[in-house]
């Protein structure tokens, strides 16, 4: 018994005096999210806006953000401009941020509808032709950052909401073969990347997430490399959709990993309390989800402050959508996070 005092003591004595357990002065996230077994917590970042201290300041703490995710830098428009005619230069800046940051990187994304260039959304292609442009295009994006990402974004919102696949120039040209294509390329390119497939309206149970349940047992049953599943988690105040954590254990139980990849809770402006404090229960909601379920990994914001949030530009009138406001203060929906993984 003695002794077990004296251990005891010793061991509180260590604790007190190690850094670790100096008391902090703003709860970090990231830190938060490991010491409950989440792999980290992470943000969207974009390059335009990398210029700003005060948001650099918050941006670069590894112990708020483990993980930085490109906003726009490494998609199809940025990085293939002209057929075969690759430029990385701005997905570089975010993750060469990354290595001296010590933040894990997502790769985002290889294949989209949206944001491509001109030569793909409005060239006419043979379904080989089309398997070929995919196919270069994931290799070398992915191969010019092989070992310096966790995940890759390998295709984007490929159904509609009914469960449909989405009829843009991959499908028309190519059926859906152009998803193993890009799988299997993007396998090649970076062996030990995590390789997901990632989408809006996927978080509850619904028919465009049955649709991705049955295309990755279709995937798994073929060969295909696919390890996670990325719900990107655009909501509105108030409007979760029920059954998350049930949804997300459908996914796991596929063998894949899940992960909360674009996280944020917009609102009709303006902000009120009340919108604020259900923005709160809103962002506690998902966190514990994430916490709750074994395989969900971590969760990204699409960006953390209203300063830089892409909601004002692309929803009119809607907006204060991140945990922290536009004078990087922290909000409610902040608080909500630690809640969430407690
Ligand atoms: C950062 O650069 C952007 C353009 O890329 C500019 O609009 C903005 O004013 C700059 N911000 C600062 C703090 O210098
Ligand atoms: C794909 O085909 C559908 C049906 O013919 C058409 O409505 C749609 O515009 C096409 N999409 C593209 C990107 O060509």
């Amino acid at each position: 018994m003695v002794h077990l005092l004296a251990t005891l003591l010793a061991l509180v004595t260590v604790a007190a005096c190690s850094p670790t357990f100096k008391p902090k002065s703003k709860p970090e996230l990231n830190t938060i999210a490991k010491q409950h077994r989440k792999l980290y917590f992470g943000t969207a970042t974009d390059n335009p806006e990398l210029n700003d201290t005060a948001y650099r300041a918050i941006l670069d703490d590894n112990r708020m953000f483990g993980q930085i995710t490109p906003a726009n830098s490494m998609k199809w428009f940025a990085t293939e401009p002209s057929p075969g005619e690759f430029t990385f230069h701005d997905g570089d800046v975010i993750a060469n941020l990354a290595k001296k940051n010590r933040q894990l990187l997502r790769g985002h994304n290889c294949v989209w509808h949206n944001q491509l260039p001109d030569w793909v959304s409005t060239g006419t292609f043979t379904e080989k032709e089309i398997l070929a442009v995919v196919e270069r295009h994931c290799e070398t994006l992915v191969r010019h950052y092989r070992g310096q990402v966790y995940a890759w974004d390998v295709i984007n919102e490929v159904f509609n909401d009914d469960g449909t696949f989405r009829q843009d120039v991959f499908f028309n040209s190519s059926g859906s073969k152009f998803i193993p294509t890009a799988f299997h390329a993007a396998r090649r390119a970076d062996p030990h990347a995590k390789l997901y497939a990632n989408d809006f309206n996927i978080e509850g149970p619904n028919a465009k997430s049955a649709a991705y349940q049955n295309l990755i047992k279709t995937l798994k049953k073929e060969g295909v490399p696919i390890d996670g599943i990325g719900f990107q988690s655009h909501f509105i105040v108030g409007e979760l959709p029920p059954n998350i954590k049930e949804n997300m254990e459908a996914f796991t139980k596929l063998g894949v990993e899940v992960a909360v990849t674009e996280l944020d809770v917009r609102m009709t402006l303006p902000e009120t309390p009340e919108l604020l404090a259900q923005q709160r229960k809103d962002y506690e909601t998902v966190i514990s989800v994430c916490q709750a379920v074994k395989g969900c990994i971590g969760v990204t914001v699409w960006d953390f402050t209203d300063k830089f949030s892409w909601v004002p530009g692309t929803f009119a009138g809607q907006g204060a959508a991140c945990p922290w406001d536009e004078n990087l203060k922290e909000k409610p929906g902040f608080f909500g996070i630690i809640d969430g993984f407690n």
